[in-house]
This record gives C-alpha cells, structure tokens and sequence, in this order.
C-alpha cells in the first residue's frame, strides 16, 4: 500500500485533499452552480440577455467547442449574472469566526476585548441595504455593470468566497471555472 505522508498534525496530506476537495469545495461549487441556474430560470429577461452574450459572443468568434474560461471573461453580462446569483445564494451561510487580536480592537467605534469570537453571516453582509442599497435583496445583474468603480466598492464587500484577505477561499478560481 502506498505510504502517506504526513502533515504536522498526523493526518495525511490525501486525507486533508480528500477534505478540502469533497468538504470545501464540492457541495459549495454545486450550490454556487444551482443558485445561477435558479436566478437564470426565475427570471425570462435575464436568460433573454444572456443567451444573447453568448450566442453574438460564438457567432464574432466562429466558435464551436465549448467556451474555455479565459474567453468566459469577455462575456460580462455572464460575469455579472454569477456574481449576482452568488451573492443572494452565497455558498457557506454561516458566520466565519476570527478572534480579536491581542489588544483588542475597534470596529465603528465599539471596542472588542481580544481573544473575542467575531463574524458576519456571508448571506447577512451580501445583503446589507447600507451597502448594496435599497434593491439588496432583488436579484438584479447590472449593478455590476453600471459603473466601474461602484463595481470594484462592491466586489471588495462581496462575501461570498469570505473576506479579501489572506484566508479568503483559495478555490475561488477553480470554482469560478466551473
Ligand atoms: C462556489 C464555490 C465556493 C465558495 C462559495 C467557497 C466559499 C468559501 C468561503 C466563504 C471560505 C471561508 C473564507 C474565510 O474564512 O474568510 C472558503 C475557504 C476555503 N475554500 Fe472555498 N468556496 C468555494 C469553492 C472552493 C473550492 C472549489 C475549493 C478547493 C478545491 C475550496 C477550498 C477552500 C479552502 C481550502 C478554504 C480554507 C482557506 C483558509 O482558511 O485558508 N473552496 N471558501
């Protein structure tokens, strides 16, 4: 039998990808995947405008095969939908635990003693009326596409794949290519 190697904390490293390719991210992706396909099916004008991109997208390019990522990213209105879907129905729903530092610290002006559990449900932020306006619960696409710097704002407030930081989703990609 083959031998495992062995992490820091004696579980094997086929073990800990087992975990992360079945735990983290295939039942996060399938929801990812069904939660545009539902906002794409509830809603005609959308599936509309979509196939649209995507069909003058084939037809300029004389495209057969299916569409590779890369070229994914010329199709904005595509890019738009699944960040919409995404964040109404964000993948992982529940609050993602940090501890405040040694010191403590202070958020909107309120202290937090260190060693505090703190965090935000990624649905709850994702649809926040301070951030995303008054329309945050409707599932409307072109907010990402009206404006370049709004939409830059709202995608660094986006929770879907966790915070912008170093601990944020590492399969991003992979899920965002499937
Ligand atoms: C739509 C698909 C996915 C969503 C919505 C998603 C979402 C998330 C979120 C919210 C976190 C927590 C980030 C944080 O604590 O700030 C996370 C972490 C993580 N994700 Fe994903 N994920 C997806 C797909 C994947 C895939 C495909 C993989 C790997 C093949 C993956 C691997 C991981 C790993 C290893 C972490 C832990 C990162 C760390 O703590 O350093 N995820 N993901």
């Amino acid at each position: 039998m083959k031998e495992c190697i062995k992490t820091p904390y004696n579980t094997s490293v086929d073990h800990l990808l087992v975990c992360v390719n079945s735990g983290a991210g295939a039942d996060t992706t399938s929801i990812g995947m069904r939660s545009c396909l539902y906002y794409i099916c509830t809603n005609p004008s959308v599936y509309t405008s979509l196939q649209k991109e995507i069909d003058d997208f084939y037809a300029a390019n004389n495209l057969i095969d299916p569409i590779t990522y890369t070229k994914t990213q010329n199709l904005p209105y595509l890019q738009a939908v699944i960040k919409e879907a995404t964040r109404l129905l964000p993948s992982i729903v529940w609050q993602l635990l940090r501890y405040a530092p040694a010191g403590g610290l202070t958020v909107d002006g309120k202290f937090i003693p260190q060693g505090t559990s703190v965090g935000i449900s990624p649905m709850a932020q994702n649809r926040d009326k301070l951030t995303w306006g008054d329309d945050a619960d409707q599932f409307r696409p072109d907010r990402w596409t009206e404006d370049e710097a709004k939409s830059r704002y709202l995608e660094s407030m986006n929770m879907t794949f966790g915070g912008n930081g170093p601990r944020m989703c590492v399969g991003k990609n992979i899920a965002l290519v499937s």
